[in-house]
């Protein structure tokens, strides 16, 4: 199960990307906001990771206008490693060496193409399971 969630900069950006999970057959739950009205992103940043941190769903994608506030929210959650993307590389790489479990991108920054690109590189590449990259990632809950 993915946890989806954004604000209103992030609105629009959602819901091309849940069109995409839905096209792949991929389950979801959507924890807001449903509209383009004026939110608080850490409402939103925080439920996603909270659904995430607490076994609820087993990854989770979070937009807002940068991707950059929602980001830092869900990265007070302990057990949380949310990572900005804005490039597949990035996606690549954060799964593979931070064992990233929520996916933030800018709805003012990506198109919708490039977004499913990032999320679908997100979701279908597992951690590396290096030693260098699990002690590190160690670290960060210390
Ligand atoms: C909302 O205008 C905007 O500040 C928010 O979506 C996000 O970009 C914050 O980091």
């Amino acid at each position: 199960m993915i946890a989806i969630g954004c604000d209103q900069g992030g609105y629009e950006l959602k819901l091309e990307v849940i069109k995409y999970l839905e096209s792949k057959g991929l389950e979801y739950k959507d924890y807001g906001t449903y509209s383009s009205a004026s939110v608080d992103y850490p409402i939103y940043g925080k439920k996603v990771a909270h659904a995430v941190a607490d076994g609820e769903c087993e990854r989770g994608i979070l937009i807002c206008g940068t991707g950059i506030g929602i980001s830092i929210a869900a990265n007070k959650v302990k057990g949380i490693r949310a990572a900005l993307c804005s490039d597949c590389f990035s996606a690549e790489a954060t799964r593979l060496h931070n064992d990233a479990n929520i996916l933030c991108m800018g709805g003012r920054v990506v198109g919708p193409g490039l977004a499913v690109k990032i999320v679908d590189t997100f979701l279908n590449t597992e951690f590396s399971n290096e030693e260098r990259h699990a002690r590190r990632i160690g670290m960060l809950e210390e």
